[in-house]
């Protein structure tokens, strides 16, 4: 089940996905998480933030709608509170970053870069923070210019995570690797709302939140299978994956490794029955290597 991305190798090819796992130390009261293939970290900033006010999660059919807004310690009490016990879960660490401007990112890379965090996920992908975030990851030619410029500092493997809002999501994929990505992850949430009946007034003090869950499945494995048939850097896939089939979909349609989020809300031992699934499923098949199924659509 090992895979290989950007020369790190993961044990399996199951990722805890950004912002629903936190640090992994919620969890690892139900399991060992060094059982998974790697963890990626809430999205840290390099100031610490309070996150949105009002509802902030929203339940829908077959899914969530989130308006976080990127709640988190802040870079340095990440490196120094929460990264030293993260270090000890025996599993691939991913610092992924978001920012509101090009300075915050590349200031929230310098920091990670001298740390032992594995590789780093930038996040030009959120919708529920007002500037940047998902700004940087609609038109392809500014997430260029982004990439390009922390990619000349980044001393990790540099995976950049797509929003599923991007204008034309293949072209953004192919600018991100020609500026300098070592892979690509996608999808963050869709952009989505809900109108609470009663109060005549948005569920979200923002309006519009993030939506995410088996309703973003099929929408996902389509963008996933797209960007896998136009790059040659490893992606990572997600959205909405729940069981070990949904997990193996994305393999067929060409991703190295996936990312389980909303799932863990749902059955805290998904990303774990994931990784589980996908090796009966391996044995059963007589699949010696994840390569053997990886793209074959
Ligand atoms: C509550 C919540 C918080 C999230 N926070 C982040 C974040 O901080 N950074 C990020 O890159 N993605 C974040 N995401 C997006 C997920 O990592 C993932 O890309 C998305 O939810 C789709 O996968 P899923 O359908 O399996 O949840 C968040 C998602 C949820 C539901």
């Amino acid at each position: 089940m090992k895979v290989n991305i950007c020369g790190i190798e993961f044990k399996n090819p199951v990722i805890a996905a950004s912002g629903t796992y936190g640090f992994g130390k919620e969890y690892s009261e139900f399991y060992d998480v060094g059982e998974l293939g790697g963890i990626s970290t809430k999205g840290l900033t390099i100031n610490k933030k309070e996150g949105n006010e009002g509802i902030r999660i929203h339940e829908t059919s077959s899914g969530i709608l989130n308006s976080v807004g990127l709640q988190n310690p802040g870079i340095e009490s990440f490196i120094n509170e929460e990264l030293p016990e993260m270090m000890k879960m025996n599993t691939v660490i991913m610092a992924n970053i978001g920012g509101g401007t090009l300075e915050d990112y590349l200031q929230a890379v310098d920091k990670i870069n001298k740390t032992d965090v594995d590789m780093i996920e930038l996040n030009i992908s959120c919708p529920n923070v007002k500037d940047g975030g998902m700004a940087f990851g609609i038109k392809s030619k500014v997430a260029y210019e982004v990439v390009s410029k922390v990619r000349s500092i980044c001393k990790k493997p540099l995976i950049v995570k797509l929003s599923p809002n991007a204008e034309d999501i293949v072209d953004m994929a192919v600018k991100c690797q020609e500026a300098g990505a070592d892979s690509i992850s996608l999808v963050n949430t869709f952009k989505g709302m809900a109108i609470d009946i009663k109060t005549k007034k948005p569920v979200f003090n923002n309006v519009t939140a993030g939506l995410s869950g088996p309703a973003i499945k099929p929408i996902a494995l389509r963008m996933v299978y797209e960007v896998c048939k136009e790059v040659s850097i490893p992606v990572i896939g997600m959205g909405g994956i729940t069981t070990w089939k949904d997990a193996v979909e994305f393999i067929m349609a060409g991703a190295h490794a996936i990312q389980v989020g909303t799932a863990n809300f749902m059955n805290p031992y998904a990303a774990l029955e994931i990784v589980q699934g996908i090796k009966e499923y391996m044995n059963k098949e007589g699949i010696k290597d994840l390569s053997e199924i990886r793209g074959i659509i």
